[in-house]
């Protein structure tokens, strides 16, 4: 079968990399893909969002599945595309409709499918232009922090959590009446805030079966101690100590299932994969967000936790036969750390030379954002460069061996938080 995965960052490279060992596997393609991408498959030069130039090369290289990356296509409506074309409806699409993405695509529909389905989360309420003195007045009446989300996708920034009533009403008057975030902001879910700690939990569904994948924890603030901006991610560990099998039970029955059975009673045939942004509270797992898609850095730590032959998963949840299949979970813990451009996620310079490739051991190099430059080298082309993914017996190997790598992997300005893993010893 010919496959093709579309994105250009870690997660899409994870992918690749594991879709690239499958016997089932013809040719293997990546839209637009990275610098590392292009060892396990054939990177095109097209843009995420040009369904039209996706649609050229699918039916020129004769791809059966596609897999869908990042969010951005998911909730402009690739898959709804594909299924409106008459040369395009029986290509496998891995990712949800428009309408099911729309679990990430807006925040307000979130809350309110989850308070339909009696899905644990914060307490919310959504404003708008017209009711921004409201939304001020809302605020008045919560104990900071307060925490306002941008109804819409912000490349991950649409989340401000301040100390400050006047910051964050000031932020409040810039979201709905100087549309910060362009409409994405039309709309700001003002919630209460919960103090826990996070967990990421991924699920492969056909829209009827699901299979749960490795859990994990990402590390989303630039700097050690969880201080400082925060980023795309600055690395990922998988398994989550504090994720006993109580705690999974937890999840599943408070928080997957009512997910998947809510999704089917809207009418909803979601297919591809869910990514429950949790928090565990008093022990209870509360939903911070749904993604419609795999978490980077996530990926890189939970996909080579996977045993299981994934193109084959993959190509069962295009068929419907997801029930058929059962996921088989590496038992060694496996740690992603992230090499990051200086300045990033603010400002940083591109085109800086990478070397120490061939220094990378037993791990993996997952690239992000890497190009070859006119040379032929690979240079830095992005703010997250490459995740360097270990396994371990337990966490302490797994972190030991990817920090030796990171100190071999060399480019100007490289930066990486030396501290992932720290907050979870006290759970092992
Ligand atoms: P998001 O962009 O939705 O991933 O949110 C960014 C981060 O904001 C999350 O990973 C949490 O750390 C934090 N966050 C979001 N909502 C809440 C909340 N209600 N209480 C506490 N922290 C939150
Ligand atoms: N790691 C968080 C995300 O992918 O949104």
């Amino acid at each position: 079968m010919n496959v093709l995965i579309i994105g250009s960052g870690g997660r899409e490279h994870a992918i690749a990399w594991k879709v690239s060992q499958s016997p089932k596997l013809s040719k293997l393609f990546i839209a637009p893909g990275n610098a590392g991408t292009r060892e396990v498959g054939t990177n095109l030069n097209i843009g995420v969002s040009d369904f039209e130039g996706i649609k050229k090369a699918v039916l020129e290289n004769q791809i059966e599945l596609v897999v869908v990356g990042p969010e951005v296509p998911l909730v402009e409506g690739i898959h709804d595309f594909f299924l409106a074309d008459e040369q395009l409806k029986d290509v496998g699409v891995i990712g949800p409709v428009k309408a099911a993405a729309m679990l990430e695509g807006s925040k307000n529909f979130a809350k309110e499918f989850m308070g339909k389905y009696n899905i644990p989360t914060a307490a919310y309420k959504t404003f708008t232009n017209e009711s921004l003195a409201e939304g001020i007045a809302f605020l008045k009446t919560l104990i900071p922090p307060y925490v306002l989300k941008a109804d819409g996708l912000a490349a991950g920034k649409g989340v401000i959590i301040s100390e400050s009533f006047e910051e964050a009403s000031t932020e409040l008057r810039e979201m709905l009446g100087s549309q910060k975030f362009g409409d994405a902001s039309a709309k700001v879910v003002i919630e209460e805030f919960l103090d826990g700690i996070e967990l990421s939990v991924f699920v492969i569904t056909d829209g009827k079966s699901y299979k749960i994948l490795p859990v994990a924890k990402d590390y989303k603030r630039i700097g050690e101690g969880d201080t400082g901006l925060n980023t795309g991610g600055m690395g990922s560990i998988s398994h989550v100590p504090f994720a006993d099998d109580a705690f999974m039970q937890k999840i599943e029955d408070m928080v997957i299932k009512p997910t998947i059975d809510g999704l089917n009673a809207e009418g909803m045939n979601y297919k591809g994969f869910i990514f429950f942004g949790l928090i565990k509270v008093n022990d209870i797992p509360y939903v911070i967000e749904y993604n419609a898609r795999m978490g980077d850095p996530e990926t890189e730590s939970v996909i080579p936790r996977v045993k299981n032959d994934f193109l084959e998963i993959l190509i069962a949840t295009a068929e419907n036969r997801l029930e058929e299949c059962s996921i088989e979970i590496d038992e060694r813990q496996s740690v992603s750390i992230m090499l990051v451009s200086g300045g990033y996620p603010g400002s940083y310079p591109k085109g800086k030379i990478i070397t120490g490739f061939d220094q990378a051991g037993d791990s993996i190099l997952f690239h992000a954002g890497t190009t070859l430059n006119e040379n032929g080298e690979i240079v830095t082309s992005g703010g997250r460069v490459i995740a360097i993914t270990s396994y371990g017996e337990d966490m302490e190997e797994a972190l030991k061996k990817s920090y030796a790598v990171a100190e071999k992997i060399k480019f100007e300005g490289k930066y990486y938080r030396k501290d992932l893993g720290q907050d979870l010893k006290k759970y092992i």
